[in-house]
């Protein structure tokens, strides 16, 4: 019905109007009043969709303007970046990744669709799915990290919190899959750069988590800033129309980045706006964000038969078909109650994810957690900073209502605190209070030094070539590592940091990420063992910035690193050939591993992993594989843990990758408790893209491993597929 509703509404339309469904326009925050010809433009249907209108009164107008004056009384879509939480805010993206909690970033999802509702917004430009594999890209604080089965878990929940059970009720957002595609192979890290992804890559890696964003559901797609291979993805036909709508069915819309359409010229892949209008649209790039390339040039473009409007009717269709399922034709305005900003089951909900994303990576002599009759130094410019714990992308999440790590020690008279920030800026060496930081630090038993990023250094176009804590701080640590205390490093930030000059100065390292707005509270919970750290890292920490990229689902090349020697990391065997001798795959001064694996963090308890099991050591293809593993919490303390279950394909007509995560899961387990994970895969979930551009399953040998982090080899598992 929907459909025949579609066709009723476009056969009625003019071309005009066609073509103002697919622009997307701003409103300056500069300008008070909506200016006069942006309503009348809505009047005469002229625009399809806002971005960024935060003034309810303004919204609430140019709805009513759409549905009651328009010549076909098309309601408006409006649109914002919500990407981890509205008014509340959740971690950063990458941070909620490291909870391995897709129910959480789910739950987390669905409140900041009900909170950015009450401001009549239906779409969220979320979530970035882009796979990162380079931690100077500031974006990779969007990003759910490395990894493609986890980003697609990761994708799955977004889109199933923002759009809920229902598109159609009013606290649903219409999710965007971004940014399609290779935002996050940008060449060297440096944001919009160039992205060379070889079609296996593109599909084994790159696509997958889109793929499983189409399968949740997801209403809309963005096309991302980069050349692909040469095309631009805002003008890619072959991932816009081949992969997009014919491989995978997707009947939601595209939108453009913003400008990106326009940038093509700059990119060389267009001489002026006509034709990068003619590009895209013969793409069948939906909408266009903010430029007005489509507004300014369409008409003609199908006068000269370069495209023809029964395209155009299609493209309409798709953005109408999106606006029918959010329910906007029935109900296109929006209960603007905002008692429901900020409730206390929201806070709750960003601080279990908070505590659950905090990653804990050193604990020397159990450092951690801190016990309450402890004299506590706070110092360093995250102890105290409401706004940088809010993380990057946070257009409306208000600074007074977080609540700091500072704030939340300080509530609380169990403990006893002295307090210098040590210096007032991370990237700011001039304005140091290094003597009163000392000072404080010698009077007290143990230091919590929060140190790490300001919220502007990871995000769009903050892309660092650096990642060493900026500023003073390294120098600051040093400095309190001569009291002799002992100092438990706690960072803020928006990717991982490279710790290599101070790691061997502090005791125990946790990375909070950006935590949000209750970091505060999640941070003491942690540090005093409330809660056991559970955080699993969802990208490889390098050890130095020459490293990068570094990621555990690498080849293996022919000269891989030979297992000759084992390293420990905690206990846990490691394969690794740490020596400058050998003509194999490393670098000389830095070895071939990362600081800290994919998957990798720490808790206040142990584990151990027992009677594990393969269901059949000759499966064939078709079966269903199950492995299980007892699981029991040896340690003391109540603590969660996340099993992860990677795999290997030892020869394929296309080398594989040494390891690919396969399933994980986290359940919480009381001191002395154990349980059995049970995990199921299909040998589907063993193929490729192969080089016939066909996904296969190859018979052969494969290895399991039941694993703690990437790296971890302890518990092997083969079996040979018939
Ligand atoms: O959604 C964003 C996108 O990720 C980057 N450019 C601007 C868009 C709208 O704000």
């Amino acid at each position: 019905p929907i459909e025949h509703k579609i066709d009723s509404i476009i056969s009625k339309m003019s071309l005009d109007e066609k073509i103002g469904q697919t622009a997307q326009r701003g409103k300056s925050s500069r300008v008070k009043e909506l200016p006069k010809d942006l309503k009348e433009a809505v009047r005469n249907g002229h625009i399809g969709s806002f971005l960024n209108i935060m003034n309810k009164k303004d919204a609430k107008e140019l709805q009513r303007i759409a549905v009651e004056e328009s010549p076909s009384k098309i309601p408006l879509i409006f649109a914002r970046d919500v990407i981890h939480g509205f008014k509340t805010i959740f971690p950063i993206p990458l941070g909620q990744a490291a909870s391995f909690n897709p129910s959480l970033v789910k739950e987390g999802s669905r409140i900041a669709a009900i909170e950015a509702s009450t401001y009549g917004i239906r779409w969220t430009f979320a979530p970035m799915i882009d796979i990162a594999r380079d931690p100077r890209w500031g974006r990779i604080a969007e990003s759910a990290g490395e990894d493609p089965y986890l980003t697609s878990k990761m994708a799955e929940a977004y889109v199933k919190g923002f759009q809920g059970d229902d598109l159609s009720s009013p606290t649903s957002l219409a999710a965007c899959a971004k940014h399609f595609i290779g935002y996050g192979a940008a060449e060297g890290g440096r944001d919009y750069n160039t992205a060379n992804i070889n079609d296996n890559l593109l599909h084994n890696v790159y696509l997958k988590p889109f793929k499983t964003a189409v399968d949740a559901g997801s209403a809309t797609f963005m096309t991302s800033f980069n050349d692909l291979n040469g095309v631009p993805a805002s003008a890619n036909s072959y991932i816009l129309k081949d992969i997009l709508r014919e491989k995978w069915g997707f009947d939601g819309f595209v939108v453009s980045d913003w400008n990106s359409i326009i940038e093509m010229v700059n990119h060389g892949f267009a001489k002026d706006q006509k034709e990068a209008a003619e590009k895209s649209i013969n793409a069948m790039l939906d909408m266009e964000m903010t430029s007005t390339s489509y507004q300014d040039h369409l008409k003609e473009l199908i006068d000269e038969s370069k495209f023809s409007e029964k395209e155009l009717d299609e493209i309409v269709r798709n953005i109408l078909r999106i606006k029918f399922r959010l329910g906007l034709f029935d109900n296109p305005y929006f209960d603007p109650n905002d008692s429901i900003l900020y409730d206390k089951n929201h806070l709750l909900s960003a601080q279990n994810t908070a505590e659950e994303s905090i990653t804990l990576l050193k604990n020397e002599n159990k450092i951690l957690p801190i016990d309450a009759k402890k004299k506590i130094a706070i110092i360093g410019p995250l102890a105290d900073a409401p706004h940088e714990q809010l993380g990057t992308w946070t257009f409306d999440g208000e600074k007074d209502h977080s609540i700091t790590p500072l704030q939340a020690f300080k509530g609380d008279n169990n403990y006893m605190i002295n307090y210098s920030k040590g210096l007032s800026y991370s990237r700011d060496k001039s304005d140091t209070e290094f003597d009163s930081a000392i000072n404080v630090a010698k009077s007290s038993d143990v230091i919590l030094f929060f140190a790490g990023e300001e919220a502007i250094l990871s995000g769009e176009a903050h892309s660092r070539a650096d990642i060493n804590l900026p500023g003073a701080q390294e120098e600051l640590i040093k400095e309190l590592h001569k009291t002799g205390k002992p100092i438990i490093l706690i960072l803020m930030a928006g990717r991982p940091i490279t710790l290599g000059n101070i790691l061997d100065k502090v005791d125990a390292v946790l990375m909070a990420w950006h935590p949000g707005t209750m970091g505060g509270p999640a941070l003491k919970n942690v540090i005093t063992g409330v809660v056991s750290p559970s955080g699993k890292l969802p990208v490889s920490w390098p050890k130095v910035v020459g490293q990068i990229p570094i990621h555990y689902n690498h080849k293996n090349t022919g000269r891989p690193v030979v297992p000759e020697e084992f390293v420990h990391m905690d206990s846990i065997p490691i394969r690794a050939w740490q020596s400058s001798l050998g003509n194999t795959s490393h670098y000389l001064d830095a070895g071939f591993l990362p600081e800290y694996p994919f998957g990798y963090g720490l808790s206040y308890s142990t584990f151990k992993y027992s009677d594990i099991s393969i269901s059949s050591s000759n499966p064939k293809i078709g079966d269903i594989i199950t492995v299980k593993v007892l699981v029991t919490n040896t340690g003391d303390v109540k603590a969660k843990e996340t099993v992860q279950l990677y795999f290997r394909d030892l020869v394929g007509s296309l080398t594989r990758p040494v390891k690919e995560l396969l399933r994980f899961e986290k359940i919480a387990l009381n001191s002395g408790e154990s349980k059995q994970f049970v995990f199921s895969f299909s040998t589907d979930d063993l193929s490729f893209y192969g080089l016939d551009k066909k996904w296969v399953t190859e018979p052969g040998d494969f290895k399991l491993w039941v694993a703690t982090h990437a790296l971890d080899e302890s518990n092997e598992l083969n079996f040979v597929l018939k």
